[in-house]
C-alpha cells in the first residue's frame, strides 16, 4: 500500500532512500536545509555520484511521486512516515554527535500529524530513539529505529535488494506499520527492540572494518615470510565460514562511516563500562596501514619522498562514489605532503584542486616528471591505461599499487617497478 513519506537530509541515504521509496509506488516529499541542494534537485540535477539513481529520480520526479523541498518542517505537514536520514559526524569525544538529528526533530516537531512515525536512519547510538523522542516532545508520535546498511557507490542496489531490514521498536503496532513500507522488497525483515537494532549497525560496520584490518595485517604477515596476501585471501574466502567479501588488503579503511562508527563503538562501550580493546586494535592496525603505505613509497624512491614529485591515481575512499570524506587516499597524500613530496592527483570522481591537493584531468598529466606513482583507489579505468604513455610521462616508472589493483606482470614487462601490498 502506497505511504506518504517524508525524509528529512537528502545526501547520499536520504536521497537514494526517497527515490527508492518512490520507486516502490510511495508519494515521497524530500527535504534539506541546504538550499543549493535543494535548487539543484529541482532542476533535476543529482548532487552525488551513486549508480542508478539519476533514472529513479527522474521517474519519481515524473511520475509525481518525488518531491524536493527547502527546511524540514514544510516537508511533514501530511506525512504519515519521517525518514531522518541527517549526518552523525563524530563529536571531539569520539562519540557520535546528535546535534543533527535533535535539530531536525525539534524542527519537525510542531508540524507532525497525529499518529505520525519518525523513523530514524541515520546511524545512532543506544538510547537515541530516546533522544528524538524527547526532542519531539510528541507523545502522540512514535519513533522508530531502522538502521540502513546501504554501501555507497551501490547504494540504490542495496537499498532495493537489501540483505536485511531491521526495525527496532517497543510498539509493535509501529514497527509494523514500518514493516509495511519495505512489503515491495524481498528481503529478510527484522523486527527488535531499539537498543538492539542501534547496535546491530555499529556491530556490523566495526565488524567489515575488523575484516580488512585483519588482512591487512596478513598482508603485513605475507610481506614478511615472503607469502602472496592475493592466494592467502582466496584460499581463506573459500571457506563459507568466511567468505571472500571485506578480505581485500588495501592502504586502510575511510569513508563516512567506518571510522566514525568505529570510534563511536569504542565510546558506547566505554560509557557502558566494557574497554573493547579489540576494536581499538582495529583501529591502531587502519592508522598503521596508512603509514605502511606511505613508507613503501618513499622505500621506492631511496627513503626519503622529501622535494619529490610523486603521482597518485585516486581520491575518493573507493570507486564508484565521489565522496572523499575520510579518505584513505587523502591521508595518504596529506602524510606525503607533510614529508616534503609534491603530489599530482587524478581521480575519474574529482575534476578539481581539493583539500591542498593538486588534482589533474587527466590520469597520464598527474605522473609527469613523476618519479613514483601510487594506487590509492580502486578504479577498474586504472587497469587499462596505456603503460608505455605512463611509463614515458614519469622519471622512473615505478608503482606503489595500494589496492593490489593492476596487474603487476604486465607492469614489468613494461619495464615498471612494481610493489603491492602482501605480495611483491
Ligand atoms: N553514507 C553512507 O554510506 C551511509 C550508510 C549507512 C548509514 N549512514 C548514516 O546515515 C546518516 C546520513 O549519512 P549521509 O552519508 O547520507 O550524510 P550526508 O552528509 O551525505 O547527508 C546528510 C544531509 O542532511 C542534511 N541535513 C542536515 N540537517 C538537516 C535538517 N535539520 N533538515 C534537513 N536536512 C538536514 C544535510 O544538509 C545533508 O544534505 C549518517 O548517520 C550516516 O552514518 C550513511
Amino acid at each position: 500500500m502506497a505511504a506518504n513519506i517524508a525524509v528529512i537530509g537528502t545526501g547520499y541515504v536520504g536521497l537514494t532512500t526517497g527515490a527508492c521509496l518512490a520507486h516502490l509506488g510511495h508519494d515521497v516529499v524530500c527535504a534539506d536545509i541546504d538550499s543549493q541542494k535543494i535548487d539543484r534537485l529541482n532542476a533535476g540535477e543529482i548532487p552525488i555520484l551513486e549508480d542508478g539513481l539519476e533514472d529513479l529520480v527522474r521517474e519519481g520526479v515524473q511520475g509525481g511521486r518525488l518531491h524536493f523541498v527547502l527546511g524540514a518542517a514544510n516537508s511533514v505537514t501530511d506525512r504519515e512516515f519521517v525518514f531522518l536520514c541527517v549526518p552523525t559526524p563524530q563529536g571531539e569525544d569520539g562519540s557520535a554527535d546528535l546535534s543533527y538529528i535533535e535539530g531536525a526533530a525539534r524542527q519537525i516537531s510542531s508540524s507532525l500529524i497525529s499518529e505520525a512515525i519518525v523513523i530514524n536512519k541515520s546511524t545512532v547510538p543506544v538510547g537515541s530513539t530516546r533522544v528524538v523522542e524527547q526532542a519531539l516532545e510528541r507523545p502522540d508520535v512514535s519513533v522508530v529505529s531502522n538502521p540502513e546498511f546501504l554501501r555507497e557507490g551501490s547504494a540504490v542496489h542495496d537499498f532495493l535488494h537489501p540483505d536485511r531490514v531491521v526495525i527496532g521498536s517497543d510498539d509493535q503496532a509501529a514497527a509494523i506499520r514500518v514493516a509495511s513500507i519495505y512489503l515491495g522488497l524481498a528481503a529478510p525483515l527484522m523486527v527488535t527492540d531499539p537498543a538492539s537494532a542501534e547496535t546491530i549497525k555499529y556491530a556490523s560496520n566495526a565488524f567489515l572494518a575488523t575484516k580488512i584490518s585483519y588482512v591487512n595485517a596478513i598482508a603485513a604477515v605475507c610481506e614478511a615470510v615472503g607469502a602472496d596476501v592475493n592466494d592467502v585471501v582466496l584460499g581463506m574466502g573459500y571457506d563459507k565460514r568466511i567468505g571472500q567479501e571485506f578480505l581485500r588488503p588495501g592502504p586502510g579503511w575511510g569513508g563516512s562511516c567506518f571510522p566514525k562508527d568505529s570510534h563511536a563503538l569504542v565510546r558506547i562501550a566505554e560509557d557502558a563500562g566494557y574497554d573493547f580493546g579489540l576494536l581499538k586494535g582495529v583501529i591502531e592496525v587502519n592508522e598503521q596501514q596508512f603509514e605502511r603505505v606511505v613508507q613503501k613509497v618513499a622505500a621506492s624512491i631511496d627513503g626519503s619522498v622529501d622535494g619529490k614529485k610523486i603521482a597518485a591515481w585516486g581520491l575518493t575512499f573507493k570507486s564508484r562514489t565521489d565522496d572523499i570524506r575520510d579518505s584513505p587516499a587523502i591521508e595518504i597524500i596529506h602524510r606525503l605532503q607533510a614529508q616534503g613530496a609534491v603530489v599530482t592527483a587524478y581521480d575519474p570522481a574529482i575534476g578539481a584542486d581539493i583539500k591542498g591537493i593538486t588534482v589533474c584531468t587527466d590520469p597520464y598529466a598527474a605522473c609527469e616528471a613523476a618519479e613514483a606513482l601510487v594506487v590509492l583507489t580502486e578504479w577498474d579505468e586504472f587497469k587499462w591505461l596505456d603503460l608505455d604513455k605512463v611509463a614515458s610521462a614519469m622519471v622512473s616508472p615505478q608503482v606503489i599499487d595500494a589496492r593490489n589493483l593492476l596487474d603487476r606482470n604486465r607492469l614489468r614487462q613494461h619495464g615498471f617497478r612494481y610493489e603491492g601490498i602482501g605480495r611483491s
